[in-house]
């Protein structure tokens, strides 16, 4: 149960991780949790919570859900208190975690590809806090449906690519697997981080450098990696073919690779 008065519920005062298990073991569950503790900090949320005690807890929720793969949802609000703006150092913050079942998304997926729409980016200044207040990220995602698309990608201002509602960025052009920089307009995710230490070992050019929506729609490749999804290739943008319209094979080849080194698999 959440009490009504949970800053989580009522202003979204609140942050969250997503893990996963690959066989049955938690993936980067240290750098989740660094990334989770730099949130905490990012909203000033005091807490006594320790990393180990924290991936203790997840094992211990994944041990106990007994699914061959599992995602770990992991939310920390600021805690209950009156409704008001200010909230008080001395409140207890609420700490959840929920286990779900987690299966590969179908194989006919990296057979088509995603169609995404761009949607212009109208999310806070503060992209790189992993906060629940994900009201643009569900808005631009129904937005997408809408029009019969898969995802929205929010673009800048500065017509420069962030990222999707649920996951990073990468295209392919001239040879050179690009993805945006690290910086508040985007949240940086883990699966970035694996992906370009992947790419780089299977000797694939990486730069880690500002995407235009001109160099999107223009790139060979395009696709999205998160957590759950992992790597999902992106062949159509607002109607547009990317590159031959089929899911490319340095999207398939960097996939490979992050299988090998990390998953075992
Ligand atoms: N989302 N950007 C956004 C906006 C995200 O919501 C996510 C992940 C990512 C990728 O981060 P990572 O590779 O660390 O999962 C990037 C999670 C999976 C979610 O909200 O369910």
């Amino acid at each position: 149960m959440v009490h009504v008065e949970d800053r989580g519920f009522q202003f979204a005062d609140s942050v969250y991780e997503v893990m996963r298990t690959y066989n049955g073991k938690l993936f980067a569950a240290e750098e989740h949790v660094a990334r989770l503790f730099r949130s905490l900090s990012a909203i000033g949320l005091e807490h006594r919570l320790t990393a180990k005690e924290l991936i203790g807890i997840a094992e211990e929720a994944v041990r106990r859900a007994a699914f061959t793969e599992a995602m770990v949802y992991l939310q920390v609000t600021r805690g209950v208190a009156k409704r008001h703006r200010g909230a008080s150092a001395r409140i207890a913050p609420t700490v959840v975690i929920t286990v779900r079942e987690l299966h590969r998304p179908p194989a006919a997926q990296w057979e088509k590809g995603l169609s995404c729409i761009t949607v212009a980016d109208n999310r806070w200044g503060r992209c790189d806090i992993k906060t629940v207040a994900l009201l643009a990220n569900v808005l631009a995602y129904h937005a997408a449906q809408k029009t019969g698309a898969n995802d929205a990608i929010f673009i800048g201002a500065d017509e420069t690519v962030a990222e999707a509602t649920a996951g990073n960025i990468f295209i392919v052009a001239r040879g050179e697997l690009r993805t945006p920089p690290k910086s508040p307009r985007l949240l940086s995710g883990i699966t970035r981080d694996k992906l370009l230490e992947a790419a780089r070992d299977a000797g694939i050019p990486c730069a880690e450098r500002t995407v235009t929506k001109v160099e999107l729609l223009a790139a060979d490749e395009v696709f999205l990696s998160s957590t759950t999804n992992e790597v999902v290739p992106v062949t159509v943008v607002d109607g547009q073919k990317i590159g031959t319209g089929k899911p490319g094979p340095v999207a398939r080849g960097v996939y490979e690779r992050f299988l090998m080194m990390f998953t075992r698999l």
